[in-house]
């Protein structure tokens, strides 16, 4: 099929990358000349594990194109994906839809045949119908339809994500549109990926509803944790214990140092509005929203009470600094408000992440980046596992620190008590 992506961001060409990877003729465009240049000089603009491997191999083949020509883009597509940004408004917790509804009124200049219009980025209820009203001051219904397909891709596994989804999600009551859509993700659903149709609200709000349900899941297990850590319980038995119950299921109860990303903080506070705006109180999705907050504050009192609270002097090692392991994204990192605190304190730090060094911690006095393990540890008092790369998960303690009384806190519970324990190591972690 002939498909647009419009943005080149994170969900435009991963999705586009993937499409064209099915055998799709896909044209990439977005404003951004850099971006556009640097595609077509075979690189990608951000870290995603597989993903330059896959433009490469498709450019070359001629299936993945880019551009930023929008008009070329779209006259040569059947079907165009709106995949640009829905940042959080400086002046609100709502989506900012500028960049989408432009996008929109661009489109109602340049549709020449009937296309199929879809809205990839996470927008809130009631988005598709302000675009179909915005295309309908220039052209005619028979010329497009509006449609709501979100995706559910995670930063780090997005490939394998958009390979095996567990659901395709269509917001549209077209019939033509819909048998249309399923023949285009006929291989995904073949491998097993349930297709499922509603209709264009109903897609909006099952995106917001999935993200502010696994963000709920998460800081469920995160205060569970805390409560574990008084009554001498450890929380992996309880995540387990309460996942095997498939009306519960067992996958994003790992406990951490509070959910962070571009996309759940975002989300969840968005939610919250569109509910204020329907005279609906999303408490549930309020309280996680604070709940989320206030767990940094948490942790960092409890590494002021590993350090018998005594901040002043220690020398503090962050391993991992991003919200997640295989990618560089900082964006509500749980590290971005945790080291400024420990600084501000008295104490130094010292990070390594495998991704690099950070801009945000550049003008922080008292922050320093390493190279690699071995320096960010060398005379440490405190090493904090903060995000977990596969690099961190077999590390040799007893050569780590010069400071033979040096302590470990793993916010991700890599490690086994038992064994640390049994090694005489000053470990601690979450919920255990
Ligand atoms: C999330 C969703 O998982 C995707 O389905 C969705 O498409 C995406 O947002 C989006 O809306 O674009 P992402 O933010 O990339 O994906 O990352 P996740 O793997 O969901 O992790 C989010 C945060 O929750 C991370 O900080 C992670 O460490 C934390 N987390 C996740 C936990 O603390 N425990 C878990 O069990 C799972």
């Amino acid at each position: 099929m002939k498909i647009c992506m419009i943005g080149v961001g994170y969900v435009g060409l991963v999705s586009g990358a993937c499409f064209a990877d099915l055998g799709n003729s896909v044209w990439c465009v977005d404003k951004d000349e850099g971006k556009i240049e640097t595609l077509n000089n075979n690189q990608v603009p951000f870290f995603e594990p597989g993903l330059e491997e896959l433009v490469v191999k498709n450019y070359n083949s001629g299936r993945l194109k880019f551009t930023n020509n929008l008009s070329l883009a779209v006259k040569n597509s059947d079907i165009i994906f709106i995949c640009v940004g829905t940042p959080t408004r400086r002046d609100s917790r709502s989506a900012d839809l500028q960049y989408v509804f432009k996008v929109a009124s661009q489109l109602s200049k340049l549709i020449n045949k009937f296309k199929i219009i879809i809205t990839k980025s996470t927008v809130p209820v009631g988005t598709g119908d302000k675009i179909e009203k915005i295309i309908s001051k220039k052209k005619k219904k028979k010329y497009f339809e509006v449609v709501s397909n979100p995706e559910f891709l995670r930063e780090g596994e997005a490939i394998r994500d958009f390979r095996f989804p567990d659901r395709i999600v269509v917001g549209t009551k077209n019939k033509k549109v819909k048998k249309k859509l399923e023949v285009l993700y006929q291989p995904l659903i073949k491998k097993g990926a349930n297709f499922f149709a509603t209709n264009r609200r109903g897609a909006e709000l099952i995106k917001y509803a999935s993200n502010a349900f696994l963000a709920t899941k998460i800081s469920f297990i995160n205060e569970i944790a805390n409560l574990c850590e008084k009554t001498g319980i450890n929380v992996e038995d309880v995540s387990l214990g309460i996942g095997l119950d498939k009306r519960i299921g067992g996958r994003f109860l790992r406990v951490g140092p509070s959910y962070g990303g571009s996309c759940f903080p975002k989300d969840t506070r968005a939610l919250t509005v569109t509910g204020d705006e329907y005279k609906t109180d999303l408490s549930i999705v309020k309280s996680v929203i604070k709940s989320n907050d206030k767990r940094r504050l948490v942790l960092t009192q409890r590494v002021k009470k590993i350090l018998s609270n005594k901040l002043k002097g220690k020398l503090i090692t962050f391993l991992g600094v991003t919200f997640k392991p295989n990618t560089d994204d900082m964006r509500q990192s749980s590290s971005l408000k945790m080291i400024p605190f420990l600084v501000k304190s008295g104490a130094k730090v010292f990070y390594y992440d495998p991704s690099g060094k950070k801009k945000e911690f550049d003008k922080l006095k008292n922050v320093f980046y390493c190279d690699d393990i071995a320096s960010s540890c060398q005379n440490t008092d405190l090493v904090i596992l903060h995000t977990d790369w596969e690099e961190f998960k077999a590390l040799d303690f007893k050569k780590l620190s010069k400071r033979k009384k040096f302590k470990i806190y793993d916010l991700r519970n890599i490690y086994s008590v038992e064994t640390m324990k049994k090694n005489g190591f000053k470990y601690y972690s979450i919920g255990r």
